[in-house]
């Protein structure tokens, strides 16, 4: 393992690059790992590409290209952001998955080239575990922890009691919450990305204009389903109801289905943190809603909602922190990765 620089006060310091490239931002963050095992970001800068909004989807190849046009100059940005050099750098972190298998391997090719060229140890992230790590970066995480993670392509709730252990309590039978935010939005004429047109429309509306049934009525698991409250608001937009009372009222039945899910496996876990991460934890409603209830609820900084290279830098952080070994450099892109690696055990 490196040693890190030596500061000015004696400590040892190591800075840790995080490059994500899972999708259609390009992400490179610097984290740096005080002696001490505390972390802190440094820079976190992303370019969000444009470029798909013309065809209202993600166009896979045209998403790699643009990480490869954009990557140097996004690198180049963080560094200066951080106030340090190339060879500050002791670490260097990037996501092999999940995501696209295209764009995650330009990211996952320039880390490890770089951690070749600086002699450092690479690590590969796993693209939801810096989503939970990203709450890392407002607090400590003591585990046992629950870790709702919810973005434009997941909605999986974890339990984690030990380091690196990510045990599937519940994940969404169709739809993720950000998919169905983004879907609701386009069907309301609202724009997209869908989750911040909904809450900014639904500031204007009313929230008890259009019914919602709460999905998944008397389960006993703790699944999420966004399929049947997409039908509702598509059927509701057909009879006429207004873009901002259906932002409102979908917002509400969302957030609260998310909310009394988590919850309900909490207290059945006894689980008295949650970590609420990726795109959607950016809305407001729903941390408000959170923050109405016993739990302690954890959210990410600002800028480490959605997908960015921080995070991976604190995933980075974490393994470098835990003297985890580093991957090794023939470590490949993976479209498919399930996190959750400790067998259910809910009845
Ligand atoms: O984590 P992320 O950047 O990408 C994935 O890994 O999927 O999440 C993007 C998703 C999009 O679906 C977007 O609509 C949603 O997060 N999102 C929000 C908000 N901001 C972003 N959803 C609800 N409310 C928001 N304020
Ligand atoms: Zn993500």
């Amino acid at each position: 393992m490196t040693e890190g620089n030596v500061t000015a006060t004696g400590t040892r310091q190591n800075y840790i690059l995080g490059i994500d490239t899972s999708c259609d931002d390009t992400g490179v963050g610097i984290v740096s790992l005080g002696a001490d095992g505390g972390t802190q970001v440094r820079a976190n800068r992303i370019w969000s590409q444009t470029v798909h909004a013309q065809y209202g989807g993600v166009m896979p190849e045209l998403a790699s290209r643009e990480h490869v046009e954009r990557i140097d100059d996004i690198l180049q940005g963080a560094l200066a952001e951080a106030g340090l050099k190339l060879g500050d750098l002791t670490a260097v972190a990037a996501t092999s998955g999940p995501g696209l298998v295209g764009a995650l391997l330009v990211g996952l090719m320039y880390g490890k080239g770089l951690a070749q060229a600086l002699n450092v140890p690479f690590y590969a992230a796993h693209h939801l575990e810096g989503h939970i790590y990203a709450a890392a970066s407002e607090a400590e995480l003591e585990r046992p922890y629950l870790a709702l993670v919810v973005s434009g392509g997941h909605t999986h709730l974890f339990d984690v009691q030990h380091a690196g252990e990510y045990r599937l309590v519940g994940a969404t039978r169709d739809d993720a919450a950000g998919e169905a935010f983004d879907k609701v939005a386009r069907l309301a004429g609202l724009g997209y990305p869908g989750g911040p047109a909904i809450s900014e429309a639904a500031r204007r509306g009313d929230p008890t204009a259009v019914p919602f049934k709460e999905p998944l009525q008397g389960q006993k698991g703790f699944d999420f389903s966004f399929s049947g409250l997409k039908t509702a608001a598509l059927l509701a937009s057909r009879a006429g109801a207004k873009p901002d009372d259906l932002a409102a009222s979908f917002e509400r039945a969302a957030v609260s289905f998310l909310v009394k899910t988590t919850v309900r496996a909490a207290k059945a876990l006894g689980r008295t943190t949650v970590v609420v991460s990726g795109g959607v934890a950016a809305n407001q409603a729903l941390r408000a809603a959170f923050a109405a209830t016993d739990l302690r609820v954890v959210f990410p900084g600002q800028g480490l909602n959605t997908d960015n290279g921080a995070m991976i830098a604190l995933a980075g952080a974490a393994a470098v922190r835990a003297g985890r070994a580093p991957s090794a450099l023939a470590v490949g892109a993976e479209a498919y990765a399930p996190l959750a690696n400790v067998e259910a055990q809910v009845d």
